[in-house]
């Protein structure tokens, strides 16, 4: 993907000029990656479904459009619709994944020229739109809504990518090499911090409102865990000790015969995996992907330890020391670089641990952004005030236990979907999604006193 210089974020005073270039370029830059994603394969390739977890690529493609008309066109815009006769089929609540493939969907050709009728309508309403205090275009809000429900629909397709059988579609450098040595635990002392934010102008419902969360010491991993340590568990036998294992996790292990990460397969007497139809060897030091929730669980409990909950990993990433404040991103508040984090598609796997010294936290914790989503142990809640806005189908119907909370974004993130408040969430057996973890413990008395 192509870097800009540009940032993403508006900031609640930018005025209306600038706020209206800052959603073209965002609009732009994430039209252009969808593109790329739904071109790097021939038609019958966008019609298949490569899995019954996912989509046909040519509905995430006219999903997306459809999303965008529903908010945009017709909603912020008062316009008549593009399509009114698609609304159902594109309706993830309607049409359950497995179902897609044999749903009359649009066409490739005609599911491009769709998404690019909306989006030529999009253009013309966002000369004239009034950012008024409607708080559906307060700060821009439903065109930076719309942006990060494309990013999060092109992290699908990659996903959708990935599961692919045939040749390699898509190709990238790979990521930056170590550049720090970066091993062990990093000690959050007791106390407040500040969770969630009421500020950030395109934070979703369920990052708000900021609230305060005051935790006991706790010991975290500086860097997600490795392809290296999880390899030592799976060589302990890991996957055949129902020791390790919750119950529900141990059912699960056992009727889906998990024996390693997905896309793994041993390779004389080491491992390989498959990344975009690539065989390669695994490498320690890059940190694991592909583990469901259960696995994350059994790894850490092996370990000795456990997974964070989502309050330790947002007060690891964004709590300053010095000045007791939350950043928005571990390094500050400023936006992703390439220096930062391995973030939207620039490379096609996670980077080294260490590669990106100058994305660490202030205590010194590595790679909190990027590389790969992180498992908590945290189920998904509102947090405290919460409301549903502007539709309670895009994160309140999943509050319960049903899902657990992922956080960090990946290397098939962008960085408009992603920042130190953002919560992803999947149930605790998926693991076609871009994501690893790190442990966590809590600090004994001694170490407590630091
Ligand atoms: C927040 C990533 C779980 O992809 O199902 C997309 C985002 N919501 N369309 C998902 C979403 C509606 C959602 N996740
Ligand atoms: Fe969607």
């Amino acid at each position: 993907m192509s870097e800009t210089t540009t940032t993403t974020t508006p900031t609640p005073q930018w005025g209306p000029e600038r706020l209206r270039s800052r959603i073209a370029a965002e609009l732009d830059r994430t039209r252009a990656r969808t593109a790329l994603l739904a071109d790097a394969v021939d038609d019958d390739e966008l019609m298949r479904q490569h899995s019954p977890l996912m989509s046909p690529l040519v509905w995430d493609l006219a999903h997306i459009g459809n999303q965008e008309e529903l908010w945009l066109v017709r909603d912020v815009g008062g316009r008549a619709p593009v399509r009114c006769d698609i609304d159902e089929l594109y309706d993830a609540f309607k049409q359950p994944r497995r179902d897609r493939p044999a749903l009359p969907l649009l066409p490739p050709a005609e599911a491009r020229r769709y998404v690019a009728t909306v989006r030529e309508k999009v253009y013309d309403l966002l000369d004239g739109v009034r950012f008024t205090d409607r708080p559906l275009v307060t700060d821009g809000f439903a065109f930076g809504m719309i942006v990060q429900h494309e990013q999060q629909h092109d992290e699908t397709m990659l996903a959708t990518h990935q599961l692919r059988a045939g040749a390699p579609a898509l190709t990238a450098p790979p990521p930056p090499e170590p550049r720090a040595r970066v091993t062990g635990e990093v000690l959050v002392p007791a106390g407040p911090f500040t969770m969630g934010t009421s500020t950030d102008p395109w934070a979703l419902d369920n990052e708000r409102p900021a609230h305060v969360v005051d935790l006991p010491a706790y010991l975290i991993d500086a860097a997600p865990v490795t392809n290296g340590a999880y390899r030592e568990f799976v060589a302990d036998g890991g996957y055949d000790d129902p020791r390790w294992w919750s119950g529900p996790g141990w059912r699960h292990r056992s009727e889906a015969g998990l024996t390693a990460p997905l896309h793994w397969r041993r390779d004389g007497d080491g491992w390989a995996y498959r990344r975009f139809g690539r065989w390669s060897a695994v490498r320690d030091d890059e940190p694991v992907v592909h583990v469901c929730f259960h696995e994350a669980q059994a790894y850490a409990t092996w370990a000795g330890k456990r997974l964070p909950t989502e309050a330790e990993w947002e007060k690891a990433a964004r709590w300053d020391p010095a000045t007791g404040r939350s950043r928005r991103y571990p390094w500050g508040d400023g936006d992703p670089t390439a220096e930062h984090a391995n973030l939207g598609q620039r490379h096609l796997w996670p980077a080294p641990v260490g590669a990106y010294p100058a994305g660490a936290s202030p205590l010194g914790v590595h790679q909190l952004v990027g590389d790969v989503w992180e498992w908590t142990s945290s189920p998904l809640r509102g947090y405290p005030g919460f409301t549903a806005f502007p539709y309670r189908e895009y994160s309140e119907v999943f509050f319960g236990n049903d899902h657990r909370v992922l956080r960090g974004g990946s290397f098939g993130t962008d960085r408009a979907a992603c920042r130190g408040t953002f919560r992803n969430w999947d149930y605790p057996i998926r693991r076609q999604i871009f994501s690893g973890f790190r442990c966590a413990r809590d600090a004994t008395v001694e170490e407590a006193r630091g």
